[in-house]
């Protein structure tokens, strides 16, 4: 029989081919995955030590992350995201930091320009999870804003309705998720702006993508027609009908996939009457968001 420390590396050494060969994030990931099976006790008992039941569901988990290449989200079932677990499910895809990201700036942006002449209209245009629209209704000032979440995947809406179930104590603003597809979108109702991470990643850039990725998320939610932009050439259609806020708050917020879509999005941009074109880096110097008025 090993000692528990020799057991802890034996796991963290079977999590290595999931961790890129780094033991210290192997490490972590065994921590987060222990949290998990401690916090999932019937009785709420927080003593460290696996019962044999317990060692079992842990050996589960490490093989589902090497084998199944099952990414940890969706094992532990939650993501971080501004400040809400947002519940992962697969096939929608996971929250990713660069979106947190732009996703804060975008809070601060609309504390400081916010006017209180009238709610603030969004569209949180494929919506996913729900989480950048609930992450505005929660860090917006009360009642400052109406968000509209859409999504042409039924699964994704039920998790984004899921998601706002969960946090509706603590979300200040109205939200609603609707399944749409955006190429069949008739904006009846005013809108102010439009926020959206559309998928964005080019055919060749999918066929290299990491299993983890590869096997798990819905492919509508990664790969786009026309180098990645189709979807946002769509998006920019509809951003043209939005009612201008005021001067300083833009239309339209999308989360774009590199520098090689920021000339053809512009054109399109411009060819649709929006300006005030501007490119936001995300911390690791990469061109992340296109934003414009
Ligand atoms: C990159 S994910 C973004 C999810 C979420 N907003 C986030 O940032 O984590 C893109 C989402 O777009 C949705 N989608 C793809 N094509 C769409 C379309 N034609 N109309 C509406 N939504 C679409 C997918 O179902 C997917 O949930």
């Amino acid at each position: 029989m090993s000692s528990p420390v020799k057991q802890t590396l034996k796991w963290a050494q079977k999590l290595l081919p999931a961790c890129d060969g780094d033991l210290n994030h192997a490490k972590r990931q065994l921590v987060w995955l222990k949290e998990k099976i401690i916090s999932d006790r019937p009785g709420g008992a927080i003593d460290d030590k696996l019962s044999e039941q317990e060692q079992t569901q842990l050996e589960k988990y490490i093989n589902q992350r090497v084998f199944d290449h099952k990414p940890l989200q969706y094992i532990l079932g939650t993501q971080p995201f501004c400040d809400l677990d947002i519940v992962t499910r697969p096939p929608i895809l996971i929250p990713r930091w660069e979106t947190e990201e732009w996703t804060y700036k975008v809070i601060q942006l609309m504390h400081q320009h916010l006017d209180k002449s009238r709610p603030l209209r969004i569209l949180d245009i494929c919506t996913g999870s729900g989480c950048i629209a609930l992450a505005l209704a929660k860090h917006l000032p009360k009642d400052s804003a109406q968000i509209i979440g859409l999504d042409i995947s039924n699964k994704a809406i039920s998790l984004a309705n899921h998601n706002l179930n969960i946090h509706k104590l603590s979300i200040r603003n109205t939200v609603e998720f609707r399944e749409k597809d955006v190429f069949n979108l008739d904006l009846k109702e005013p809108v102010d702006m439009i926020v959206s991470n559309p998928p964005y990643i080019t055919h060749d850039e999918y066929n290299s993508l990491d299993p983890d990725v590869k096997e798990w998320e819905d492919p509508r939610a990664l790969v786009a027609d026309e180098q990645g932009t189709r979807i946002h050439k769509r998006i920019i259609q509809v951003a043209k009908h939005c009612r201008p806020y005021n001067n300083d708050l833009p239309r339209l917020i999308m989360e774009v996939g590199g520098t090689h879509q920021i000339k053809p999005l512009t054109e399109e941009m411009q060819i649709n009457g929006l300006k005030d074109i501007e490119v936001w880096k995300d911390l690791a110097d990469k061109d992340r968001v296109i934003v414009a008025h």
